[in-house]
This record gives C-alpha cells, structure tokens and sequence, in this order.
C-alpha cells in the first residue's frame, strides 16, 4: 500500500498512534451500523442473563476494525481478551494451554483463524461446543484420554476469507458478522476523530479529501492522516486543507479513488500482458512480484467493488471502467474477455 517505504522508528510511532485512535467502546465506533446494532443486542442480552458471551465470526477485507471490535466486545462485556492468531497457534498443546487460562466469560480472539492447522481446529470443537478438552496422557499403549473442562468463554474469530473456513468450525459460531467498506461519511467522521485525538489541525475539506482517498478502511484513512500531517507540517502551516491534503496524496502516488502503484500494476499487467484478461490469481502474482494472498486479501476485493475487476471461473478480468480510470482505450466490443459471465468464481 502507499507509503510504504517509511522508518522502522515511523512504523513504531505509527503502530503506536494506531492503538490510541481505536476506538474502545461501541459507542465510539463509527459505521458498521448494523453489526453494531445486532451485536449490542447480544452483548445486553448476554449481560442481563450473566452468561458468556456466545462465540462470534467477523469476516471482511483487512484494516475494516475486526480486532478493535474484539477488544469492544470485552470491554462491553467487562472481561478479559486473550488475542492471539491462527497461524501464532502451532501445536494443540498452544491451544490447551490459552484455554485452560481464561477466566470465565473471556474473550478468547483469533485472527486468521482460517490459518489454523487441522489438528489445532480438532481442538476447538469441544472447547467451543461442550467448553471441554480432551488431553492425551502419557504415550503407547498406556496412554489415557482425560477430559479437562473450560471456563465458559467467548471465542471471537477474524478471517478475510470465509469461504478458507471448514463448515464445521463455522457452524460452532452463534452468529457471523460481515464488516463492509465504510462509506464516504463514515470515513470522514473516522478521519476527523482521529485528527481531533492527534492533535492535528484539520478543516472539513481537508478530511473530506483524504477520506475519500482511503478505500473505505479506516487503517488506511489513519496513515494517510498521519502522512498528511508530515505534509502540512513541512510544506505548509500545519493544517490540513483540501489543497493540503490533495498535495500530500499526490506525492504518496494516492489517486482520488485511493488507488496506489500497486493497485496500478495489477490492472495495468492485466491489460498489457494479458489482453485485459481472464488471468488465474497464481500468474498474475508472478507477473506483478506480489504473493497472490496479499492481491486477493488487500488489493483484489477493492478493484472489485470499484467495478474494476471483475473474478470469473476463468481468472481476472479488467474492465470497461478500469480502462477509462487508466485513460486507456478498452478493447473493441465482442472481445470474448470482457463478456459478462454467468459463472462469477468466488
Ligand atoms: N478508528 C478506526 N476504526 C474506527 C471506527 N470504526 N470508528 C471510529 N474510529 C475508528
């Protein structure tokens, strides 16, 4: 993504200022208004019974807030969130011990959980559904199962990708909740919020501007923020300002669609190398450089709901309306490539 090519010491400082804009409460969160709306019904409910929360699935693209509702939904509930990752969960025995740990109504949070081994996920069945584990004791022909029971916790799965999730891991969870694209508005309240915990001094127009450069992500909206404030600092008074902010993204390559080099190079390899398309994820990583998780997970679902690309059963197809973004000319009508297809891949 833009910007970035920054310090180590600019990381730091960014993952820093990253934690303090989080909102900590649903009622700071911005947007999402139906999953928060559905999800404080649950959280009420579950407090007036004084149970655990019931285990809950987020899914969408990155940097959409699926770690900061983890944290939302703990401090709501007023317990403890264990965070933790699929791929950070190696063995079962990883598992067992962060289970046998929580304390009763955790909030037990797994990014990627669609990266969890098979034999870790084994694990998670039980413990989700009869808040148990069954451990192994000794080895051979001596060895004895042993079930230890869990304390009644909340597990709060993340995935960019559904569809990556085994049935029966999904089926375990009480409720599934899609986060979307922010719109314009939401971004530019995002935006503002951010400006006003930051100390930076920042007009409508200003926010507006790079609200409408990020991509409806409110992580994106953040660092552009922050690039803007280095901007306005240097080259101007401090203040972010339309023409401010509109210099400021135009040195950083961010289009007013909040396109960057990389999104170019996607939809530009499409159109020169492979005649605007259909072309399978694998060949188009190879011939952009970049590893065919980060197209489908950052880049790909984007250009999708730009009306950019489009997926079919036969690969990546660019276009009408990416041609023109590009100023390019689309390739004449009847080109088999561009004909709408019945069979959308997911
Ligand atoms: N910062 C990042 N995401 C946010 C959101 N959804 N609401 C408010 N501030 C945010």
């Amino acid at each position: 993504m833009s910007g970035r090519v920054v310090s180590g010491k600019q990381m730091e400082e960014d993952a820093v200022a990253e934690l303090s804009l989080r909102p900590k409460r649903l009622a700071e969160y911005i947007g999402q208004e139906r999953v928060k709306d559905t999800l404080s019904i649950f959280i009420e409910a579950a407090l007036a019974r004084g149970e655990a929360l019931d285990h809950m699935l987020l899914y969408g693209p990155p940097g959409l807030g699926k770690t900061t509702l983890a944290s939302i939904i703990g401090a709501e509930m007023g317990v403890n969130v264990r965070m933790t990752s699929g791929p950070a969960i190696e063995r079962p025995g990883d598992l067992v011990s962060i289970l046998t740990n929580l304390k009763p109504g955790d909030v037990l949070f797994i990014d990627e959980i669609h990266r969890l081994s098979r034999i870790v996920e084994e694990v998670l069945y039980p413990a989700m559904e009869d808040f148990a584990v069954d451990i192994v004791l000794g080895k051979g022909p001596a060895a004895r199962s042993m079930r230890l029971s869990l304390p009644r916790f909340t597990l709060v799965g993340a995935t960019t990708r559904l569809a990556l999730l085994t049935s029966p891991l999904r089926d375990r969870f009480g409720a599934v909740f899609r986060l979307e694209y922010y719109d314009d508005e939401a971004m530019q309240e995002i935006v503002t919020r951010s400006a006003g915990i930051l100390g930076v001094p920042i007009l409508d127009d200003g926010a507006a501007e790079i609200a409408t450069r990020s991509r409806g992500t409110p992580r994106v909206a953040n660092r552009l923020l922050k690039r803007a404030r280095d901007y306005a600092e240097v080259r101007a008074d401090g203040e972010i300002r339309r023409e401010v902010a509109n210099d400021a993204m135009e040195l950083l390559d961010v289009d007013e669609l909040g396109l960057d080099d990389v999104d170019r190079k996607i939809m530009l390899a499409i159109v020169e190398k492979f005649d605007g398309g259909p072309v399978g994820i694998d060949t188009l990583a190879a011939a952009t450089s970049e590893e065919s998780d980060t197209i489908m997970d950052v880049y790909e679902p984007y250009l999708i709901q730009l009306g950019f690309l489009r997926r079919t059963p036969r690969g990546r197809v660019i276009t009408d309306r990416a041609y023109a973004h590009l100023g390019l000319e689309p390739p004449q009508a009847g080109d088999a490539s561009q004909q709408p297809s019945l069979f959308e891949a997911n």
